[in-house]
Order: structure tokens, then sequence, then C-alpha cells
């Protein structure tokens, strides 16, 4: 624990000769074993209850130091969430932390290196400590989920130079003090009184005489404490508004609209003027209603609401620090004048992963569709990826990140994020080997198992980032658990078909959520068991696989052993003689084809099935959250880039440019969120910001501009190169930052001229696939330019 370890790097180049050698960079352990924890968890004396919140405790420890330490690290761990202060300084610039996990389980430390803000005499550490998802409201649930009230367990580590060590840890010594945050939930918003201002409470030389005890409280039983690996929430960009706030009759009095012109996730800065004790009340919406007000029905219970009450006297200018919200519009209420444009900052929050993906097409709302997917996955990554981030719900679907990872590993760094909600599945899996609807798995309804195309996540997930990084820790660590979970289908699933009405042994599932084809059943028209059983075998096919990465032999032999039978029991059941799919849904069609299901004569016709229910459609799609991710990949592999293309430019509902049309700035969950003859969906159910039909994000990538890992070579050791010009397009083009570096394709047309630009990282390869021309040309780094005839 706590030691120093440094390296540095040479390399040798093509003759065998070595560089010089680097500068040291280092690394340090954090605190490895429990033992090495020597304080108690501490937190207020007030606990709340299920439905009462309580404010958020301020506790703080002053010490003295003889000399100015040569080395000072604070170790810091909370149930619940936290700012940490050393000597009125913030400690890092996380967001929410420690994030979510199972805080029954298992908890992130976060590690600071505050020497410099340490010194001679006295110094302070300060706490703030929040609810965040421990103690404050998850979902539709109360609050109190894992705990009755924040905690905090902290330890500084001081080192001199003379090599003497101190430490100061939370005791029972500390103090606490409720100050001006009366509230403060992630559902719920937050509130807070500037007249109660502690002023520099974190600092040295404030008078903390009427400060109280703090309460000292066991190590709680279970509970796993594990150095944090993986990147932060943090605060990512800021949006002003896009025009002049608009005064709208509020409920008590004047109130103004503002439009950041971005459906967002995070919450507000606001600046603004008025009298002492004054209420600003600070509301947010995804949209407005026709007579121009806020929109909100959709939020259901979260009350989307931050109050901030005036210290009076000048400018004030604050932001919440332990709740966020999914808005574009903001009112502002409260305050008797008008208030200026720049009363009102949007912050927007998210895990800090580098967003390298780049695309740009000629079509100017494909490439609004393509915005709206990186704002979509930028606004559900907050820690675990969720559903939406609006409403009083903001789980950890299982189903929408098994649609979307593909996507993610596009549009971003993401092995990081997706290593950390695999922990939090492991966590989450049951007895039997279950994995739930939603991880971290809190009760939704359903029981521990997710059912098909959900809980299925915990194949598909590790598979898909592995093949985007070939860091094979994503299979390894999760290897286990995979086979546990197939283990678990396997027990459920006689005659290995899964989901059958009749089997009471397994839930069978969402079904095809929100699909156009169900006679207005959520779960659309696809045959559950028909789901079930097509996971199953794609399950088996990716643990084939995988046990394959892992040097697994015997293991990969079983599995696609197990991969033939299920193939052939879905035959059995689902395909007829002439082609036709189970269910006559494009879904059905979708899964067979796109899981490699149809007996060798027989994909064709299934293909041109799904064709003519598209035409029959008036080129619409009728799939839900299980066939679209699927859908436009089918159609490119059956030869029918012609069809997708008409899917992807179709502008009238149901299609992806439906909601660009009508202004989305993110992905709408339904795909008739808003229409013109309805308005809005039902709002029990109804986000604007909901990324799973956001997954043709990946086809972009892969089919339009044509970038694709190899599965052969995972990581982009070897990057495919297949561009499928099509839908009128005159160019596209992407680039994505892979393991190697930077790759792109960029194709143009002109002139009858088919002109593609690749570009291939360092130590990798790439394998060029031109239009109409079956054999690839293989090249290494660097840029390479091909031209061909224009089809
Ligand atoms: C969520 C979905 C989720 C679904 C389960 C909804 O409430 O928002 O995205 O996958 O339930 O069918």
């Amino acid at each position: 624990s706590m030691q120093r370890f440094s390296w540095t790097v040479r390399v040798w180049d093509q003759d065998g000769k070595p560089s010089a050698r680097s500068c040291a960079a280092f690394f340090e352990t954090g605190l490895l074993r429990r033992s090495d924890w020597k304080g108690r968890w501490i937190g207020s004396s007030l606990a709340g209850g299920p439905r009462t919140s309580v404010p958020s405790p301020h506790i703080r420890k002053s010490f003295r130091l003889s000399s100015k330490p040569e080395s000072a690290r604070l170790y810091v761990a909370v149930l619940g969430a936290y700012q940490a202060f050393v000597n009125g300084v913030r400690a890092g610039d996380a967001e929410l932390a420690p994030g979510w996990t199972d805080f029954r389980r298992r908890v992130r430390y976060q590690t600071f290196d505050v020497t410099a803000m340490t010194k001679r005499g006295e110094n302070v550490v300060g706490i703030l400590l929040g609810d965040g998802w421990y103690c404050g409201r998850v979902g539709w649930l109360d609050r109190q989920m894992y705990g009755d009230r924040p905690k905090a367990l902290a330890q500084l580590a001081i080192r001199f130079k003379d090599g003497r060590r101190t430490t100061v840890v939370t005791d029972a010594s500390w103090k606490c003090r409720f100050g001006p945050l009366l509230s403060a939930d992630i559902i719920r918003g937050e509130a807070y009184d500037a007249r109660l201002d502690l002023g520099a409470w974190s600092s040295p030389g404030h008078d903390d005489s009427k400060w109280g005890p703090v309460e000292a409280f066991e190590f709680p039983k279970g509970l796993e404490l594990e150095a944090q690996d993986g990147p932060d929430i943090r605060r990512s960009l800021e949006m002003r508004t896009i025009a002049d706030p608009v005064e709208v009759k509020g409920s008590k009095g004047r109130a103004w609209i503002f439009d950041l012109g971005q459906n967002m996730t995070g919450r507000v800065r606001i600046k603004v003027r008025g009298k002492r004790g004054e209420t600003v009340r600070i509301r947010h919406a995804e949209a407005l209603a026709g007579d121009g007000s806020l929109y909100t029905a959709n939020l259901r219970s979260a009350s989307a609401e931050d109050l901030y009450t005036l210290r009076g006297g000048g400018f004030e200018t604050w932001e919440p620090a332990f709740t966020f919200h999914g808005f574009r519009y903001v009112e502002l209420s409260g305050v008797s004048r008008k208030p200026d444009p720049d009363a009102v900052t949007g912050v927007v929050l998210g895990t800090a992963m580098p967003f390298t993906g780049e695309f740009e097409c000629s079509d100017p709302q494909v490439n609004k569709l393509h915005s709206n997917i990186a704002w979509s996955w930028r606004g559900n990554s907050l820690d675990v990826p969720t559903d939406c981030p609006q409403r009083d719900e903001r789980l950890g679907w299982t189903g929408d990140a098994l649609n979307f990872v593909q996507t993610a590993c596009y549009l971003s760094g993401s092995v990081p994020f997706f290593r950390k909600w695999l922990a939090d599945m492991r966590d989450a899996q049951g007895p039997r080997g279950e994995i739930p609807a939603v991880v971290p798995n809190v009760d939704v309804g359903v029981g521990r198992d997710g059912g098909p195309a959900w809980a299925d996540a915990a194949v598909v997930v590790p598979w898909t980032a592995y093949l985007h990084s070939g860091d094979l820790r994503l299979i390894d660590e999760n290897y286990r658990m995979m086979t546990r979970y197939m283990r678990w289908v396997a027990s459920v699933s006689p005659g290995c078909i899964r989901g059958d009405s009749g089997n009471k042994a397994a839930w069978q599932g969402f079904g095809d959520w929100l699909a156009q084809d169900g006679s207005g059943k959520t779960g659309g028209g696809t045959p559950k068991d028909l789901i079930g059983t097509a996971f199953y075998a794609r399950c088996a096919g990716i643990m084939a696989d995988s046990a394959a990465a892992l040097g697994k032999t015997a293991d990969a032999e079983r599995y696609s052993g197990l991969r033939e039978e299920v193939k052939k029991a879905f035959c059995g059941r689902f395909v007829a003689p002439d082609g036709s799919v189970a269910g006559g849904t494009q879904t059905a069609a979708v899964l067979a084809l796109a899981f490699g299901l149809m007996p060798e004569g027989l994909r064709s016709a299934v293909a041109a099935w799904l064709v003519r229910d598209i035409e029959g459609r008036g080129m619409h799609l009728s799939t839900g959250f299980v066939g679209t991710p699927l859908l436009p990949f089918v159609l490119s592999d059956a030869g029918r880039d012609d069809v997708a293309y008409a899917l992807l430019l179709q502008k009238t509902a149901p299609s992806w440019l439906y909601p660009v049309e009508h202004g989305a700035t993110t992905i709408w969950e339904r795909w008739d969120g808003w229409t013109g003859e309805k308005g809005f969906q039902d709002p029990g159910m109804n986000s604007f910001n909901h990324y799973s039909f956001g997954a043709v994000g990946a086809w972009l990538y892969s089919h339009v501009a044509g970038i694709r890992p190899d599965p052969a070579e995972p990581g982009y050791k070897r990057v495919v190169f297949r561009p499928r010009p099509g839908g009128g397009l005159t160019h596209a083009g992407a680039a994505i930052e892979t393991p190697f570096g930077r790759a792109s394709a960029e194709w143009r047309i002109g002139n009858g001229v088919f002109r593609l630009e690749v570009e291939v990282p360092l130590n990798s390869a790439g394998r060029v696939f031109m239009p109409g021309r079956p054999e690839p040309v293989e090249v290494g780094s660097g840029k390479h330019v091909f031209e061909g005839h224009a089809a």
C-alpha cells in the first residue's frame, strides 16, 4: 500500500536502434488492505426517512502540522456523494463521486494528491456530503435504498522531508454542521439557501465552536473498498442560451423560459440578482407544450426543480452540487426583474471519456442524427449506461446497453466505462446465474432475470467492447459471469427453446420493446420465444469466440456445438419450409438473418420477404428495441444497401429522421414520441433522450463511412474499410480513435469517380474493399487513396 513505482520507456526502431529514455512516469498503489484504513465511518446524526430528506452535512477536522509536508495523499470513501476540500481548495473535479455501485457490496474510493494544499500550522480537511445514489431516490423508488444517510471514511497520509509520517483519519473528533444545502437529490433536485452560507468552512481560522459532533458508525458488513480505476463523472461542456428569455405566466407571478438549444444532461448555473430571502425557482424540461410553457408531464415523479434562496446584494452565482436533470429548456421564476440572457448556463455532466468519433456526410439531416446519437450517449453515460436521464428512472437497463454498446465504442473511448459497469453486473448476478433487467440491480418488478435481449448484455457487451478495443480483460474478468449466465439460460431452456410461454421457470422478457407491429402492445408482435431462442444461439456463438480468445479450446468447442443445437431448435420451431419466419414481423426475420439462424437455402427468401414488408409499409421499419439495431446490417448483408438507405433517409414516422425533421436534438425513446396528429405520446413513458434507437450510429460508421474492426484481429490490429455509397450521398466520412491511433475513411463522388481516402494507424494494417470489387486490397499504416468508377 502507498508505494510509488516509476518507469521509463525506450523504443527500438526497425534497425534495432534504441531511443533515448523518456522521463520517468509513476503510479502509486492505494490502500490495498482493509486494515490500512485507520479511521471510522462518520456522518451526521440525522437520517431522514424513505420520503423525508435532511440537509447535506458539512464535516471538518482541523489539525496542526509542525512543517510543510513533502507529500500528502487524501483517500476518501463515501457512501453517498461528496466534495472534499483541503484548506478551502476542492480536491479533484469529479461530480457525484463516487458514482453508483451496489453499495451493499462495493464502493470505490478516490485518491487525491493534496500536497500543494497543505502547509505548516493549522490545516483543515472538509467534506460536504450528499445523498447520491446511496440514500437519495433511485428511479421511482423511495429514498434510502442502500443506507439511511451519507457516510465518509477518509484518511490523509502525510510524509515530511525528514521521513516522519502522520495520518489524519475520520473519527469521532470531527465536527459536523448543516449549512445552506437544504436538500439534494438526484431525482428531486436541490434546494439551497444562500443566507445559511457557512463561509470559508473548510479553511483554517474558521470558528467551528458552534459545530456539533459527528456520529461514528461500524464498518458496513459485506462492503468492499476498491480503488477507483475508471473515469469520474465531470463537467464536460457549457451551453449558452440560443435566444432571449421568453416571459410566460408562472404559477406564482412572472417566469422566463430559456432555450439552451440542445437537450442535455446536467444542470444549470444561474447568475441572478434580487432581494435577500427571495427564492429563485429553476424548472427543467425537454420540450415545450403548445402554449409555450414547459412540458414536464413525461418526467413523471422527477420534480426537475432546483431552488435557490438569495443572499441579497449584487449578482449571485450558483450551481447545484448533487443533482442532475435531462433538459433543453429552463424556467426561472421568483425574481421580480427580467433576468439577463446569460442568467442561465447549461453545465453538461458525463463520464469523462474522450468523445473521439467523428462522422460527416453530404446529408445535413443524417449529420444531425449522428449528433443526436452522440448527445444521447453523452447524457446517458453518467457512471452507468442508462435508459434516460430525465424522468424518475435513469437506470442501467441491460437491453438498452446491449443495443447501443457497438455505437458507443465508435463514439467514445468507452472501454473503462463498460469495464466498470461489467463489474456492477458481476455484483448483480443472481445465485443461479441470472442477470437482472437493470444493473446495478434494483427491484423493477420483474424478478432477478432480465429476460431475453436484456440479460444477454452479460455476453454481448464484453464481446463487443473487446472487438473494438482488443482489451482481453473485458472477456477474462467476466468469463465466469458469462458461463454462469449461460448455465442459467440452458437450465431454463428445455429443448433449447428459451422463453416458451408455457415454461414457468423463466421470464419471457420484454419482447421487441416499442415495435410498431404489435397492435398496440409495447412488446411488439414478435414471438417472445423466438427472441429468446435467437439470443440464446447468438450468445452461444459469442461464447465460442470468447472462449477461443482466452485459449479455452474445449469450451470453444462445447459452445460451438451448443450454437448448432440451438440453431436447429430455432429452425425446427420458427422457420417454415418456404423460409417464412414465425410471427411474420420484421424483427423475426431480422433476428433469423442477423444471427445466422436460417438454413442455407432459405436466407434469400426471408431477406426478400423482409424487403417486401418494408416496401409494403411505404419504406418504413416496424421494429422495436430488439430488431432496430440489427436491421440496417441485415439489409446490407443481404445486398440491399438501397433499402437500408431508404430507411435511414425516411422522413415520416417511424424513422430515424422523423424526430430530426421535428427539431430533435437527442434520440427519442419512441418512434412517435411526438406527432403532428397526436401531439405528445403517453407521458407515462415518453423520453426524448433514450439512446436505444440510436444504435443505427454503428451502421453509419461501419457501412456508410465503412470502418470496422476485423473480428479475426480485434482492437483494430487490422481495420476493415468497406464503404457502401448509396442514398444519393455524394460524400461521407468518419474517424475513430483505435488503440493504435486514429483511423479514418472518407469517400467522395464527383465526375463519375468514386474516390476513397483511408488512414491506417501505426502498427495496424488495413483491408480495403472498394465498392463493387470483391477482392480487397491490403495496405499498411499511413494514408492511401483509391479511385474507381462511381456506380
Ligand atoms: C426503459 C427502457 C427499458 C424498458 C424495459 C423502460 O422503462 O426506459 O429503456 O429497456 O423499460 O422494457
